[in-house]
């Protein structure tokens, strides 16, 4: 299949694992392979309320059965949809562009971000991954492309609570260094003439290693963009719907509120569905200086099954199971780490955890293979992990929504007999 695969596909396409698994169901938090093995599903955000959740199969097959269309007619999915998502979000953010992916979704906020505030320039952190089309990609450090980096973008550093630099003794002091690396920013796109349309950013960080982070610190980084002119994008495509357990938005989380907000990955429980949420004035100038329409976007069935997935999201309390859980997991975590130094942290929140493999809990020196190694031995024995950090070297335990503690006793009895081998 692999040789097949590339063949087809071509080389050097993304694949988890040395030894890939090959998956022919899923069910709650299992996933099954073509030989009939159960792994725990400990990675994947996309089914976010369960692999195949009978609502949301129910939902997208009643719709696919009655109407499927592009998005230039009158539907009742969409609007039904759009006012249930946004009575999540506070007051002001209260209008919806729906897409079928993330990256679509930081394309058409950037080119809000440029009609509303009439700048071009896009700040991101020295670490991210917001999308592949060409004007987000074009921003992305965490992945190679041809693509150059564009003039009207800049950087700041990636804010890192583990690896403090040698003049840091607290978070505060990290995220004054990280707030004058925005400044310099700040300062060159207006000395450059481009001025600056947008901080594009996930809440959590979530690709950048999801880091602790002092309070107020989102608040201070606002206070910086709106003086510039900008605005901010919360790009939620991994911490949105209820990831982090307090919160349904990660920005809640974070507390701030930001001007526009781009959705995607869990959204359609796995149907290709995302979206855009903003203020009025911002789709007003969005809708007024720029043609949009989206074929898939907002399509009956995309609209079903986003409904029927927040739907399950409200209604099996799963923000309070991600928080339970989450909780208890750190807490087996952390006593984990007491007797494996090799895992140098615990950190993260709700269903969004992590760990980082290291040489020695002195040097904290990152260990990416040791990690490769472990993740690669914990597929074998039935368990789905994966990586993700500064360094490649993050455990990243990100289950579906209904993760529970039994689930979670499961994970880390492996991962302690696993640890104990290596
Ligand atoms: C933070 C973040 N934003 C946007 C995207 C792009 O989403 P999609 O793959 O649906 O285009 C990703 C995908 O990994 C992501 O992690």
């Amino acid at each position: 299949m692999l040789a097949r695969r590339e063949r087809l596909l071509g080389p050097n396409t993304p694949i988890f694992y040395d030894n890939p698994v090959h998956l022919m169901r899923g069910e709650g938090v299992w996933v099954f392979d073509a030989d009939g093995k159960r792994y725990l599903d400990c990675y994947n955000n996309v089914p976010h309320v369960g692999h195949c959740h009978p609502q949301v199969v129910e939902a997208i097959a009643r719709q696919t059965a009655t109407l499927n269309v592009h998005s230039r007619y009158l539907h009742e999915n969409v609007l039904d949809y759009a006012e249930q998502l946004t009575a999540t979000f506070d007051a002001a953010l209260s209008c919806v562009v729906m897409t079928c992916t993330g990256s679509e979704a930081n394309d058409v906020a950037l080119r809000m971000a440029a009609t509303a505030t009439g700048n071009r320039g896009v700040i991101v952190t020295d670490h991210n991954y917001h999308g592949n089309t060409t004007a987000v990609m074009q921003l992305a450090t965490l992945l190679p492309h041809d693509l150059g980096q564009p003039a009207h973008m800049r950087t700041f550093p990636t804010p890192d609570s583990y690896h403090l630099q040698p003049s840091e003794q607290t978070l505060e002091d990290m995220a004054q260094r990280v707030l004058a690396g925005l400044d310099e920013s700040i300062e060159s796109l207006r000395q450059s003439g481009h001025g600056l349309a947008a901080l594009l950013v996930c809440p959590i960080f979530a690709n950048e290693g999801f880091p602790d982070l002092p309070d107020g610190f989102f608040e201070q980084i606002k206070k910086r963009v709106r003086a510039a002119g900008g605005v901010i994008i919360a790009d939620e495509v991994q911490s949105g719907f209820g990831r982090c357990g307090s919160a349904m938005w990660g920005h809640q989380y974070a507390n701030f509120e930001p001007d526009i907000v781009t959705l995607g990955k869990p959204m359609g429980n796995g149907y290709p569905v995302a979206g855009v949420v903003c203020r009025e004035d911002i789709m007003h100038s969005f809708r007024h200086n720029t043609a949009y329409f989206n074929t898939f976007g907002a399509n009956p069935v995309a609209c079903a099954a986003a409904s029927a997935t927040l739907r399950v999201v409200q209604e099996e309390n799963l923000l309070d199971n991600a928080m339970q859980s989450g909780q208890y997991m750190q807490q087996k975590l952390e006593l984990l780490s007491e007797r494996f130094p090799v895992l140098g942290d615990v950190r993260g929140a709700g269903l969004f955890l992590g760990s980082e493999i290291v040489e020695s809990r002195e040097s904290r020196a990152p260990d990416a293979a040791h990690g490769r190694a472990l993740i690669n031995a914990m597929r074998d024995e039935g368990v789905l992990m994966g990586l993700i950090g500064r360094f490649d070297n993050l455990l990243k335990i990100r289950p579906p929504m209904p993760f529970n503690r039994e689930h979670a006793d499961q994970l880390f009895e492996t991962l302690e007999s696993v640890l104990a081998r290596m």
